[in-house]
């Protein structure tokens, strides 16, 4: 274990770590279906906007936040507030992401479970089978729970091991294999006849489905991808270096993480697409729907079939779990350095507060379907409330913070690195959180109020 607050060791760490965090089942599950159901290409561009305008904005200014106090999100808004109550920014990432560390741990479980699935050949079967063995698992009420406190638990090892020796190894190790396993499914799936189709569903740029609501969907779906809005990049930054330059870890981040959320669609439609499935959304698209595609696609070949489906559980596992790992840290940094535990005490108490969550998100999607909130099953309000709510309020008090109210000085000195780098983009960075982001949350809130 390192002693003291640890930090990113390379260049290269400090890229894929964030990236890391940022890769997830975001990419890999939801932004396919998403941009497939609201518009295909038209859809990807109005996302790429939101990327760009309040996206890497917002990344920038959790990064300065976090880089300038080094230390954990409460301490790195107290640091820089003078007293003022800003440290509460800090509390709500880390109970953000809390919260989502807890319903994630659920799908990330049922992707852990399918991959041991698909190791001893259980899921292949007709699309019947395939059907009824997901709402067996699912709605077991011990199974799917314990696969999701196992997966908090993995996620707990890792960060134990520290930041240098256990994130970023971690994903050093993780984000190149993932890249691989992704780019052979993509050749497997493109190669398959008639995977045009799928290709032309993601891509066909479709303008009429553009509405308020999709531009909305859009934004939340930009801010979930970038892990934006927690705090978590805030954590992630206190381990640069000085000499990391935040644009442009922010820019390649961005770029990575769009690339991977786009050939993840490249995945998994053609492959659809090839058998004449329907491509759902929801859970039924990763855990019905391609296991049967992977089955009558690579029919010829069974044994290509099988590898095929290890290697997408394999890769969505991968990727959960260096965002799971981000998650954890925010909290596993906070009560370290607030309550002065030892980070072993301190990753138990974040894995038992984010395991209970788990445990009954778990069980409101499955064996008890009445634990409801406002008329949402657990989980879904979980989701809801984090993704609709807590993340852009999160996103736009750093914005605000970073914009108005911590001195330009320090905010330019950290952009640029003391001086070190030009900073030519800093007058445009400094408009788009003082202005753009806080106008355009502002009326995602005031539209979800059906106020606009
Ligand atoms: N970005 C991840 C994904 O796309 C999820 C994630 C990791 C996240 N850390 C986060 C989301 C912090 C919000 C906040 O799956």
């Amino acid at each position: 274990m390192e002693v003291g607050r640890g930090s990113f060791g390379s260049k290269i760490g400090v890229v894929l770590a964030t990236a890391g965090s940022a890769v997830g089942l975001g990419n890999v599950w939801r932004f396919p279906y998403t941009a497939g159901e609201n518009g295909g290409a038209a859809f990807i561009l109005i996302y790429i906007g939101c990327i760009m305008l309040l996206g890497i904005p917002g990344m920038v200014s959790e990064f300065i936040v976090g880089r300038h106090a080094q230390a954990n999100a409460a301490k790195a808004y107290d640091v820089l507030s003078n007293g003022r109550p800003w440290k509460f920014v800090g509390y709500l990432g880390i109970l953000t992401s809390t919260i989502i560390l807890g319903f994630y741990a659920v799908v990330a479980g049922w992707c852990l479970q399918y991959l041991f699935a698909s190791i001893a050949g259980q899921i292949n079967g007709d699309a019947e089978y395939v059907k009824n063995y997901f709402v067996s698992f699912s709605s077991d009420p011990l199974k799917p729970t314990l696969w999701g406190v196992a997966f908090i638990l993995i996620t707990h090892f890792v960060i134990v091991r520290g930041v240098r020796h256990g994130i970023e190894k971690a994903s050093k190790l993780l984000m190149p294999i993932l890249f691989i396993l992704l780019l052979i499914l993509v050749v497997a799936s493109c190669m398959l006849p008639g995977a045009l189709g799928g290709i032309r569903f993601l891509l066909h740029p479709d303008f009429s489905k553009l509405s308020s609501s999709v531009m909305l969907e859009a934004l939340g779906q930009a801010f979930f991808s970038l892990s934006l809005g927690t705090a978590c990049l805030c954590t992630y930054a206190s381990y640069f270096t000085k000499d990391t330059n935040l644009l442009r870890s922010a820019s390649q981040i961005a770029v990575i993480d769009t690339l991977i959320a786009v050939l993840s669609g490249l995945m998994i439609f053609p492959a659809a697409f090839s058998v004449g499935v329907n491509p759902d959304s929801g859970p039924s698209l990763i855990f019905i729907t391609l296991p049967n595609v992977f089955q009558q696609a690579f029919s010829a070949i069974p044994a290509l079939g099988y590898v095929v489906s290890i290697m997408f559980y394999a890769l969505l596992v991968f990727a959960a779990l260096t965002s799971t790992i981000s998650m954890h840290e925010i909290g596993t940094a906070f009560f370290t350095e607030e309550f002065e535990l030892p980070r072993k005490k301190s990753a138990w108490v974040q894995t038992i507060v984010a395991g209970i969550i788990c445990v009954f998100c778990s069980l409101s999607v499955g064996a008890y379907s009445d634990l409801q909130l406002m008329g949402f099953s657990l989980m879904d309000f979980c989701d809801r409330l984090t993704a609709n709510f807590l993340l852009p309020l999160g996103a736009m008090l750093a914005c605000l913070f970073v914009g108005w109210y911590i001195p330009k000085q320090v905010v330019r000195d950290e952009f640029t690195n003391e001086g070190a780098l030009r900073g030519r983009l800093f007058g445009v960075f400094l408009f788009a959180v003082r202005i753009v982001c806080p106008i355009c949350i502002t009326l995602i809130f005031l539209h979800q109020l059906g106020i606009v």
